[in-house]
């Protein structure tokens, strides 16, 4: 098994968390990014990075507290996987799989029973991700906009 750990993100981890939120959003803006970035830090939600042993980050998993209805879920607030990343190289080499039981077992201790997430229609491969680390599906949508300036 590849020599990697889980870790909660600390100020000091701000230009690799940057770094893989771009990597993972490559058409959002910088300034949108660490804007984001910084919201995350003031939220109560859980930011975990995988980290390699030379301490070099190379993925992500972020969940917000949602208040918000969320679809299929039995409770009012909830913890929400917003980003989840890993590098290439480190692909399928269960370093996904850690992330999310690194923030399934915080959401846990907070004392939630549920994390929620989504997927693109297109992106197939999260689909079958997360089912294989024990999410279910319970929904499809198809966002709209529809121009009232035209
Ligand atoms: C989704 C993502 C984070 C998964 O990370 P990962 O480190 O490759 O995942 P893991 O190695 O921990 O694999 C987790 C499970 O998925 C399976 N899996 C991972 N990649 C797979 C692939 N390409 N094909 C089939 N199964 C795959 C693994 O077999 C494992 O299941 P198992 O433990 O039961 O065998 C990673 O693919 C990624 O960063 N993708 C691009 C960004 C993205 O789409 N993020 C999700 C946005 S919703």
């Amino acid at each position: 098994m590849s020599d990697f750990q889980i870790c909660a993100a600390t100020s000091t981890g701000d230009e690799a968390w940057s770094r893989l939120r771009a990597a993972l959003w490559p058409d959002c803006s910088i300034e949108r990014l660490n804007l984001e970035r910084e919201l995350y830090r003031r939220s109560p939600g859980a930011v975990a990075l995988a980290v390699d042993e030379n301490d070099h980050a190379f993925g992500f998993a972020e969940v917000s507290i949602r208040r918000e209805h969320v679809t299929g879920s039995r409770d009012d607030v909830v913890p929400y996987l917003e980003g989840w990343y890993v590098d290439e190289a480190w692909r399928g080499k269960q370093v996904g799989r850690a992330l999310i039981d690194f923030v399934s077992d915080w959401a846990r201790s907070a004392g939630y029973r549920e994390i929620a997430s989504d997927a693109e229609l297109e992106n197939v491969l999260s689909q079958h991700v997360h089912k294989r680390l024990g999410f279910r599906e319970v929904d499809r949508t198809v966002s709209f906009i529809k121009d009232l300036d035209a």
